[in-house]
């Protein structure tokens, strides 16, 4: 029998997609979560759901057994503590399990951005998860991606609340920073062709769509889709502070990660090299106005 792929943050927006998407193909997945009780209703047969918490070393133990391939799709930006320390510490867990076991892969999911620059401390923290993860000596495949467009995504959620809210919407720099958005579904071919990938090195791929735009050109395709009129007014001299205080004022549900992610749009989040292009041919990413309709249409299915 083929050994279970293990999916962490099944419960949450790219791992629930990851986990039908890898039920689909065939493949037998051992889920481990916090919340066991949340999968009770989207599992095949063959899916195994462990309870475990990543932060703690001991509930992590033997959850890996007979794993080869490990899918590490979690973050704690919806804590309330210091999430930076506690992802440096979950990789840490993760990495020294997935080590002992004997696990030949992990695969991780980051943040696109030019590690040159000054970055915020939430793209910092996801560089500095793969570095942990690597240091384990388990190879690491890691992609980085920019804003990922779909239902339930927690980026377009935040231009959805928005746009639907604010028909007059004062709009700070960050609104113009220029990112390379995706689409779900062309997320999730790279990631699972990550499985196949003929590698014994580590590897990072810069992932995106073919469209490189702002937050702002987002909010204005999406309200072109909608059919609403919205007037963008800009005020250059909304800190990111205040402005993510603001988003927590029209979007109470998505506040505490939303001003995590707004403080991170900083500086662009483009593809710059063309390495995942290269070596998974066969994805071609759809554009920013495909993968909107897509999201408005497939909404509640996604
Ligand atoms: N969504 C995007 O636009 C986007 C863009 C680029 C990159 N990414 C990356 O994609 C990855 C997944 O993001 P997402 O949007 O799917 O996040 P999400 O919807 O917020 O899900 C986070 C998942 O992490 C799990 N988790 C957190 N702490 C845990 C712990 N201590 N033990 C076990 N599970 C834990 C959560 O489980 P609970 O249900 O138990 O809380 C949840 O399943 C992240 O690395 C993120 O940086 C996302």
């Amino acid at each position: 029998m083929t050994s279970p792929i293990l999916l962490t943050g099944a419960t949450g927006y790219i791992g629930g997609r990851l986990l039908r998407v890898l039920q689909n193909a065939g493949h037998r997945v051992r889920c481990v979560t916090r919340r066991p009780e949340a999968l009770q209703c989207c599992v095949a047969p063959t899916t195994e759901v462990v309870s475990a918490n990543i932060l703690d070393r001991e509930s992590l133990k033997g959850t890996m057994d007979g794993v080869e391939i490990a899918y590490y799709m979690i973050h704690s930006m919806g804590s309330r503590g210091d999430f930076e320390e506690q992802d440096r510490r979950a990789a840490h867990n993760f990495g020294a399990e997935a080590r002992r076991a004997g696990v030949g892969r992990i695969i991780y999911l980051g943040g696109l951005g030019e590690t040159s620059e000054e970055l915020s401390p939430h793209l910092r923290s996801r560089q500095e998860v793969a570095e942990v993860l690597r240091a384990s000596g388990v190879q690491v495949v890691e992609f980085r991606a920019s804003i990922v467009i779909g239902s339930g995504s927690l980026s377009f959620e935040m231009i959805r609340s928005l746009v639907e809210r604010l028909p007059v919407m004062v709009t700070p720099r960050w609104v113009n920073v220029t990112a390379q958005p995706m689409a779900i579904d062309d997320l999730l071919q790279y990631l699972s062709a990550a499985l196949d990938l003929k590698t014994d090195d580590h590897a990072i791929f810069e992932i995106g769509g073919p469209d490189a735009v702002s937050y702002g050109d987002l909010m204005r395709e999406y309200a072109r889709q909608r059919g609403l009129k919205r007037l963008m007014i800009p005020v250059p001299l909304l800190t990111p502070r205040l402005s993510s205080l603001w988003l927590g004022l029209v979007t109470p549900l998505y506040s505490r990660i939303g001003r995590k992610l707004i403080d991170s749009i900083r500086h662009p989040t483009v593809v710059r090299d063309n390495a995942a292009r290269q070596t998974f041919p066969h994805i071609r990413p759809q554009g920013v106005r495909e993968a909107i309709a897509s999201a408005l249409g497939n909404e509640g299915r996604e």
